[in-house]
This record gives C-alpha cells, sequence and structure tokens, in this order.
C-alpha cells in the first residue's frame, strides 16, 4: 500500500508502560521491558506503538502529571533507554507515538512552583488564578473530573487555581502565548528524537471559558454517577479557540514529515468531528471512542458506524478504539467469545484502529481488594465503579512467576488465570484469540480493502451485523453475530464466496452459497470473487 501513509494503513498499539515489561525487579514496567518486546509487537503485525507517559512525574495520575516534559523518569529508565527503544522499533519498522499531556502540569513542575509564589510572578499568567466568589468560595462550579471543585484555594497568594484533574494537576493557562510556545519546544525536543507523533491528553480541555462562566445543571445527572456529571461541561471545555491551538500543534508537526496527530477527546460525534480542523489543519485522528461506549448490539454499533461515516468531514481519515486505560476492558465488558467479535470488527472497520495491550490475549478484568487500590479517582469517589486499576494490571506472557512479568512483586495484581491467558500459551494454540489478531492484522495487512477500501452496511438485523469492505477488485464481506444464538446470514448470489477467517479460525477455505450459518457470539470474514 505504498499511497497510503502510514498512520491510515495501519495499527495503533497502546501500551501502559508500567504495566507492560518490567525489566529492574521493582514490579513496575519500563522503558527496556518494551524493547525487549518489540519482536512481539512486530509478530503481531501492528504498526505504531503509543506509550502512556513516562515522563517524569510524581505519579499523583500515574504519569499524567508531568514535572519535566523533555525527561524520561527513573521509574522508567533513561534518555538513552528511550533512544535505544527508539532506534529499535524504527529497525523492526514500527513507529513510536509519545503521550502529550499540556492541558496540565504537575503542581512540582518548576513552572508551577514559580507561579505560585507570588501574584507578581513572571510565570503567575500560565496557570489559571482567580479571586474567590464574593462569599470567598470557589470563582464558579466547575467540578474536577476526579470529584470534587475542580477549584483548589492557595492560602499563601490568596487566590483559587483550576484544576481539570487532580489537584496535584493544575491546568496550564492555554491563552498565553509563551505557554503555547514553551509546549511547542517540548513536542520538537521529542521530534527531533525521532519520534512519530504524539496522542494528546484530553485536547478538548485546553482551552476554557475566557469569562469563567458556570456550567449548566445536568438534568439527567443520578447520584450514582461520578460528580463531573451533575454540571454539563458547556463553559470548562471544548471552546471555539481551541481548534487555532490544535492548528498550530499541527503545524509543529508540519516541520517534520510524516508525523501524527492524535487528540483524546470525549465529546457526542457532531462537536468530536470539529476536531478535525478547518481545511483538515487539526488532529489528523480525534479519536472515535464510540465503540467503548455503545451497548453491544449489531443494530446499535451499525447505526452509529453509518452515522460517524456520515458526519466525517470530506477527506477526514476515520479511526475506532476498542480499549484504553481509562476503560473498562473489552473482555470484561462483552465477553471472551465477543471480544473475538469485537477484534474482528476493529479489525475490518474503514480507518486506522487503536488496540490496548492485553486485549489480542483477551485479558479481563483483574479485581482488585480495597487495600490494593491505586487509581487516585477511585480513592476520590470510591463505590462508584470509576476505578481504573482493573484495566491496567501487568501484561501476561507466560506461564511462570507473574506471567513473566516481573520477577518482583507487580504494582498491580495479575489475572488469576495468568497461567493459561498469556502469550506463550496461546501463541502456541491455533485457534486462541491471540492467533486470531495475528491472522486478522496480517490478512489486514496483505489486503487494502480492509485497511483502506471503502465501506458500505449491507445490513444489521436479528443482532447480526454485515458489511463489505472494497479496493479495487477486492471485495470482503464481514458478517458478525452478536448474539448468543445459531444465526443465518444472506450472501450475495452471483459471486463465489469463500470464508478467510471466522472468529473461531476453524472455517477457512469454506465456500459459501447464498448464505452463511452463524455459530454464536460467530464473526467471519468471506472473500466474493465474480463466478
Ligand atoms: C486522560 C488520561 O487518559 C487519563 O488517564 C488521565 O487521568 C487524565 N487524562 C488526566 O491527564
Amino acid at each position: 500500500m505504498p499511497d497510503q501513509i502510514w498512520w491510515k494503513r495501519g495499527i495503533v498499539y497502546q501500551i501502559y508502560p508500567r504495566s507492560f515489561q518490567d525489566t529492574n525487579g521493582d514490579g513496575i514496567g519500563d522503558l527496556e521491558g518494551i524493547r525487549r518486546r518489540l519482536d512481539y509487537l512486530a509478530w503481531l503485525g501492528v504498526e505504531a506503538i503509543w506509550i502512556s507517559p513516562f515522563y517524569p512525574s510524581p505519579m499523583a495520575d500515574f504519569g499524567y502529571d508531568v514535572c519535566d516534559y523533555r525527561g524520561v523518569d527513573p521509574m522508567f529508565g533513561t534518555m538513552e533507554d528511550f533512544e535505544r527503544l527508539v532506534e529499535d522499533a524504527h529497525a523492526r519498522d514500527l513507529k513510536v507515538i509519545l503521550d502529550f499531556v499540556p492541558n496540565h502540569t504537575s503542581e512540582e513542575h518548576p513552572w508551577f512552583r514559580q507561579s505560585r509564589q507570588s501574584r507578581d510572578n513572571d510565570r503567575r499568567d500560565w496557570y489559571i488564578w482567580r479571586d474567590p466568589a464574593p462569599n470567598g468560595g470557589p470563582p464558579n462550579n466547575w467540578i474536577s473530573n476526579f470529584g470534587g471543585s475542580a477549584w483548589q484555594w492557595d492560602e499563601a497568594t490568596g487566590q483559587y487555581y483550576y484544576h481539570a484533574f487532580l489537584k496535584e494537576q493544575p491546568d496550564l493557562n492555554w491563552r498565553n502565548r509563551e505557554v503555547r510556545e514553551a509546549m511547542y519546544d517540548a513536542m520538537r525536543f521529542w521530534l527531533d528524537r525521532g519520534v512519530d507523533g504524539f496522542r494528546v491528553d484530553v485536547i478538548w480541555h485546553l482551552i476554557k471559558d475566557a469569562e469563567f462562566r458556570g456550567n449548566p445543571p445536568n438534568p439527567s445527572f443520578q447520584p450514582s454517577q461520578a460528580e463531573i456529571n451533575r454540571f454539563l461541561q458547556v463553559h470548562s471545555a471544548d471552546q471555539p479557540e481551541v481548534h487555532e491551538v490544535i492548528a498550530e500543534m499541527r503545524s509543529v508537526l508540519q516541520e517534520y514529515p510524516e508525523r501524527v496527530l492524535i487528540g483524546e477527546i470525549y465529546l457526542p460525534l457532531e462537536r468530536l468531528v470539529a476536531y478535525y480542523g478547518e481545511d483538515l489543519k487539526g488532529a489528523h485522528l480525534p479519536f472515535n471512542f464510540q465503540l467503548l461506549q455503545a451497548s453491544w448490539r449489531a443494530e446499535e454499533i451499525a447505526r452509529l458506524i453509518v452515522e460517524y461515516e456520515d458526519k466525517l468531514p470530506d477527506g477526514g481519515w476515520p479511526n475506532w478504539v476498542l480499549g484504553n486505560h481509562d476503560q473498562k476492558r473489552i473482555a470484561a465488558r462483552v465477553g471472551l467469545e465477543q471480544a473475538r467479535l469485537a477484534g474482528m470488527l476493529l479489525l475490518t472497520l474503514r480507518g486506522t484502529p487503536t488496540m490496548y495491550y492485553g486485549d489480542e490475549i483477551g485479558l479481563g478484568e483483574v479485581q482488585i481488594p480495597p487495600e490494593a487500590v491505586q487509581d487516585p479517582w477511585e480513592k476520590n469517589e470510591p463505590g462508584l465503579g470509576v476505578g481504573r486499576d482493573p484495566a491496567r494490571t501487568p501484561m501476561q506472557w507466560e506461564d511462570g512467576a507473574n506471567a513473566g512479568f516481573t520477577a518482583g512483586k507487580p504494582w498491580l495484581p495479575l489475572a488469576a488465570d495468568n497461567g493459561d491467558c498469556n502469550v506463550a500459551c496461546l501463541r502456541d494454540d491455533k485457534n486462541s484469540i491471540l492467533s486470531l489478531y495475528h491472522q486478522l492484522i496480517h490478512f489486514r495487512q496483505r489486503h487494502p480493502a480492509l485497511s483502506v477500501g471503502s465501506f458500505e452496511l449491507s445490513g444489521a438485523e436479528g443482532n447480526v451485523l454485515a458489511f463489505e469492505r472494497r479496493h479495487g477488485d477486492e471485495r470482503f464481506r464481514i458478517v458478525l453475530n452478536f448474539s448468543k444464538e445459531n444465526r443465518s446470514c444472506a450472501i450475495p448470489r452471483g459471486s463465489k464466496a469463500r470464508i478467510v477467517l471466522s472468529t473461531a479460525l476453524d472455517r477457512t477455505g469454506e465456500e459459501l452459497d447464498g448464505s452463511v450459518e452463524l455459530r454464536p457470539n460467530e464473526g467471519i470474514l468471506a472473500t466474493l470473487e465474480r463466478d
């Protein structure tokens, strides 16, 4: 596929570095661990790895609280480790995408230390400082994403500062030109070291309402929900001026060839697509999280695919995400059988797929005992089910102590079934979910119809989804049974249809005559040829 840029044709694989591979026995993964697993990633066939933050950080939010944008936290290794990782990744044709966290710093970042020193400090305006409301309370009703007011009182200077997440994560003031330039330089620092792009954390948060108006109440708020849902986030995020900032970031990337800008955005579709930017000068890939939130029914998935395809701006490239470090794992959400189907869906939809480490082995949700909870959000709002630890547990590599993740004590427990659910075992099992991912990925690589070809919905009824992908003379039909019963689905006559892959990996080569019989939870990928 020489005519397609890498981030359109390939697959992005997210690595949560704390949990991928430990090499120094501290129970926490590191960059050298990722490097040692590059052969696995190359075997799997992904195009790029996106690594969650490894910058120096007090780890209040496990690295999403950065205190130096140009370094590597010793917990994860050294700059030399990073350079070796990039070099070895590139030697295997793997791209490296960094997680960039520009909305907020750590409270321990030197910029914030200066900013909080006095009201007339040169860096005061780098953060968001406001006087109290007339009653002495917070300036407005904005809520932190992790619960409680988003405003923290600073005794020394008699003002509040704003933090959309933890109070240890003060928000930068992106209306300040110096802040922008400092952050663009930080991006260049990594681009100069060969990084192939960025996934930008909470990109839709960067600009807040200039007048700091209060958010309106959310009429459908339920007390069982996290507190952030109490108000509609009308003024605290997704402001029109954010698109100018993103266009500037994009032009920084344009100084280098073939780099990608991915934006983390949780917004309804109509608002999400605006992040492609005017004249497509925004994010290349505004993350599409719909599969993470959709109810798992064929009709519903069909509806959202069609709506997404319909709303994409001309020339805007689609993308699909099945899991990440903030969401319940797919195998936990839909079950192991449907997780196979989900993999087939992800890897046959039009657009760039993003996979989350461990989903390819069907890693499920690991129950975390209360005393072992790590996630600050869970600690702030216990009992609501917001905890993210269950989706961040260590990768399982082999049948052995700690599944080969660490020689020490893992920072989070492993899944109880790690003796079977691990890369080594599943790689040897020709019917495993890992074998399915491997075959799907390699088939997809060889057949442009599946990555860059056109998409057409063929039907969605009885909880079965069918669609076609075409490119040149190639034509594939994908039929996915979301139900737990047998289903029969028509295949167009006048063409010779043959199964390439089924999610159970046991029907390759089977000829189809006018219809396909699907077992419960089964998906098939078939090639259609003219007679
Ligand atoms: C989004 C990240 O994905 C999440 O893990 C983090 O807690 C927040 N942004 C704050 O940076």
